[in-house]
């Protein structure tokens, strides 16, 4: 039995149902790869521009309509005014619809020695570089804050905690500087998996290449990516496993996020009192008119599981697929890009709750309850001789014996590096500035390579 309903596309006739099936929610995602599917195609027309073919496939002032066409797209793209169809199925079939409307044969033409399999992959690998790029930003940004915070607060006593009991004397400098330093190890993994990214899987076509000599370095080049990926089969089957990667380091970033909300909640509850939450950063309740609850916070904690899950869905969705291209491969769009919205998005709210975060030393002092100086007090016995086991007992048969102390100079105390009265902040501060300078540098020359092939100044398009 035939299908009543065939909606002819570009590439096919299929039954209007399953058509809708099959795009999914690509008319959502692709909405977001409209400017890198058309600077992969600027790349990609400019490459064929220049084989050694007679006739040329296109001529230079034929890659400057194109290319000028792009760029009303890309201005479209921006504005909300790009509409993809569902008979277009995807961005790749949106756009070329538009420059074959525009250009006839020169839109006819642009899919020459290519796949929409290579065409996605460029597309995400471009939206993942840029994407990666500010999330690197957003996250040295936070822990420039941090390390500010950790300065300032160095000899800010506070009580130390485990299992939630207070347990030794530490600073609220060093609760920030810990965080910093976590921010930091995650950047090494954001930085890895920048790195593998930036790969242009652009020549693979289908996955085999194409019967040309297409110049793969130089479209790598084109696009700024630092080389092409090594063999066509492996630019197509890294799709899936890559965000993956992606997903994992920002998970790594969710999850410091993720306990600092939980810290930051505990600690501006009225009971504890350390801290106070930036007023526009508190919802009320809407019977208890006393409330300030932090949903921000409470919401970081929440999606991060968003981003963890999404790291898993992607490789759930890989595993045990056959190589090559397979439609499957459609589905890991859209965990990638939650993923990234969620992490920056956490990113710039966290950063703006650290920056108005007001503190309230009285209450952090008023914490320190004498036994928290009984590991202190039993150190100070081991200094005449007492061997460690005999001090702890002696301390713990007379607890209520042990002396309230003065916190600060008990922190002082603690000299070792990295220990609260030690925080070596500018070890950290070093880390940051290096990764900050090689994020700083690898954007401009990305956005330079990109103003290029465009000729405007990218990202303004002007
Ligand atoms: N929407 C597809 C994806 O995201 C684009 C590639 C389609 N390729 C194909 N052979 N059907 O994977």
């Amino acid at each position: 039995m035939r299908a009543g309903n065939i909606r002819r596309t570009v590439v096919g006739d299929v039954d209007g149902e399953l058509l809708a099936f099959t795009v999914g929610n690509d008319l959502q995602t692709d909405s977001v790869l409209v400017e890198a599917d058309c600077i992969g195609t600027a790349a990609h027309v400019v490459m064929l521009s220049r084989l050694a073919i007679q006739p040329h496939i296109f001529t230079q002032s034929e890659v400057h309509r194109v290319i000028q066409e792009l760029l009303a797209i890309m201005r479209d793209g921006r504005a909300g005014r790009f509409r993809i169809r569902l008979r277009d199925q995807d961005v790749h079939m949106a756009v070329e619809r538009r420059l074959t409307r525009k250009l006839g044969d020169l839109g006819r033409r642009v899919h020459t020695g290519r796949s929409r399999n290579d065409q996605v992959a460029v597309d995400l690998r471009l939206y993942s570089k840029e994407q990666m790029s500010r999330c690197l930003e957003d996250v040295c940004g936070l822990v420039g804050s941090l390390l500010d915070s950790a300065r300032r607060y160095r000899r800010t006593p506070m009580v130390g905690r485990t299992h939630m009991q207070p347990a030794m004397p530490s600073t609220l400098g060093l609760w920030f500087a810990a965080f910093a330093e976590e921010l930091l190890d995650d950047l090494a993994g954001l930085r890895a998996a920048y790195e593998l990214n930036d790969q242009c899987p652009l020549g693979a076509a289908a996955g085999y290449g194409v019967p040309m000599g297409l110049d793969r370095k130089l479209v790598s080049d084109l696009l700024g990516f630092s080389r092409p990926v090594g063999t066509v089969l492996h630019a197509i089957n890294a799709r899936g496993k890559l965000e993956g990667t992606i997903l994992d380091a920002m998970g790594r970033v969710m999850l410091a996020l993720s306990r600092m909300a939980s810290d930051l909640i505990l600690f501006s509850i009225p009971e504890f009192g350390y801290l106070r939450l930036p007023d526009e950063f508190c919802t009320g309740s809407s019977i208890m008119p006393q409330k300030r609850n932090p949903d921000v916070l409470e919401l970081i904690r929440a999606r991060t599981a968003n981003v963890l899950a999404g790291a898993l869905q992607v490789k759930e969705t890989v595993r045990g697929l056959p190589s090559g291209y397979q439609r499957d491969l459609q589905e890991t769009k859209e965990p990638l890009m939650r993923g990234v919205e969620i992490t920056r998005g956490s990113l710039r709210a966290m950063s703006r709750i650290i920056a108005g975060l007001e503190v309230d030393a009285d209450a952090l002092r008023g914490a320190f309850r004498p036994d928290v100086f009984a590991a202190d007090e039993a150190l100070r016995l081991t200094a005449g001789g007492m061997p460690f086991r005999e001090a702890y007992r002696r301390v713990r048969s007379d607890l209520e014996k042990v002396a309230a102390r003065d916190a600060l100079a008990a922190v002082a105390q603690r000299s070792s590096s990295g220990a609260p009265g030690n925080l070596r902040l500018a070890d950290l501060r070093g880390r940051l500035n290096r990764i900050e300078s090689w994020v700083k540098s690898g954007r401009a020359a990305f956005h330079k390579a990109l103003g290029r092939l465009l000729g405007v100044e990218y990202p303004e398009l002007s």
